[in-house]
């Protein structure tokens, strides 16, 4: 089967950049947009094909879900051989449980639809859920970009800083960071409020007189990193904070929270298209790690060392 990359229009900049790494094109793909807001794909060259859409569904989310669901339909309709969706960043992966009754599983709910329009694989990156396989009917590969964010940090992370997980959920993830760093961890103890608030209840762990790096899966309005810094700086840690994240999300008010003088550092990648931002925002690119991972797939080798468990 020939190998096609296909890409939806929630980045294309990702898409081409993968494709390069893959020595190819993406494949003819067009959105048309009507004037109610209805979206009608359509996709060249894919018949036969060993199709890899590349779609991250971030903001707008649903408008991108729905773009995914009708590419999926327009490749299983044009007799592509199989695909494989590529949603690096997955919208609604913090669904994950019902916290009160009448709620819907939303990340359940998206998995299912996937594997309905035709999707025969997903690959995603540093999902908020780390066994987000088990809700999804098709085979799931979670990579990491853990050890493409380290190495951006590697150079700038003092000897005595610490590694800070801002909740509970993103404590597998710190120890990844650690691990690869050699520093130390720590975390906050943060309950959520709202979508764009949350509480935090102090610290396990020592940060007193240490530099630190606070790092998430991903950051959305900026909530939990910011009230994370205000955790650390009352522990007695140094006013020298760095931050990384897989899915830099950013949507309003997260410039402005990270823009406090406290925090030095912002890496995230370009899961999502990065347009604004914090001043002191950098980008890593995981492009080379998705071209490696749909290399591997194409050719039916194994993920092992580009998982989130590995
Ligand atoms: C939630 O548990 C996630 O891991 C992130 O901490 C959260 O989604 C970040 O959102 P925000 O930036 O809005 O606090």
């Amino acid at each position: 089967m020939t190998l096609r990359i296909v890409a939806g229009t929630a980045n294309r900049g990702l898409a081409e950049a993968v494709a390069a790494e893959l020595y190819m094109e993406p494949a003819a793909s067009e959105v048309e947009r009507f004037p109610d807001g209805e979206l009608r794909p359509v996709v060249a060259n894919v018949r036969g094909a060993d199709v890899y859409l590349v779609q991250p569904t971030g903001p707008p989310v649903n408008d991108h879900v729905i773009e995914l669901l009708l590419l999926l339909d327009a490749c299983r309709r044009d007799r592509a051989g199989r695909v494989t969706v590529v949603a690096p960043y997955f919208g609604y992966a913090r669904q994950d449980r019902r916290r009160r009754p009448g709620e819907a599983i939303g990340v359940r709910v998206m998995a299912d639809a996937l594997a309905t329009a035709g999707a025969g694989r997903l690959v995603v990156v540093d999902p908020h859920m780390p066994a987000i396989e088990a809700v999804c009917a098709m085979p799931t590969d979670a990579l990491t970009a853990v050890p493409v964010l380290a190495n951006a940090l590697w150079e700038r992370l003092p000897a005595d800083a610490v590694v800070v997980a801002p909740d509970l959920g993103a404590v597998r993830l710190a120890r990844h960071y650690a691990r690869l760093l050699s520093r130390p961890v720590v975390m906050v103890r943060k309950t959520r409020l709202t979508g764009a608030d949350v509480m935090t209840e102090g610290l396990v762990g020592e940060v007193s007189g240490r530099p630190a790096l606070l790092v998430d899966d991903m950051i959305t309005t900026g909530g939990t990193i910011d009230a994370a810094v205000d955790v650390l700086l009352a522990g007695g840690a140094q006013a020298d904070i760095a931050v990384s994240a897989t899915h830099g999300v950013l949507v309003e008010p997260a410039a402005r929270r990270l823009a406090r003088p406290e925090i030095h550092d912002v890496v995230v990648t370009d899961t999502l298209p990065q347009r604004d931002g914090p001043r002191t925002r950098r980008v890593c690119s995981i492009a080379p790690l998705l071209a490696d991972a749909i290399g591997r797939l194409h050719r039916d080798e194994p993920l092992d060392e580009l998982l989130v468990h590995a």
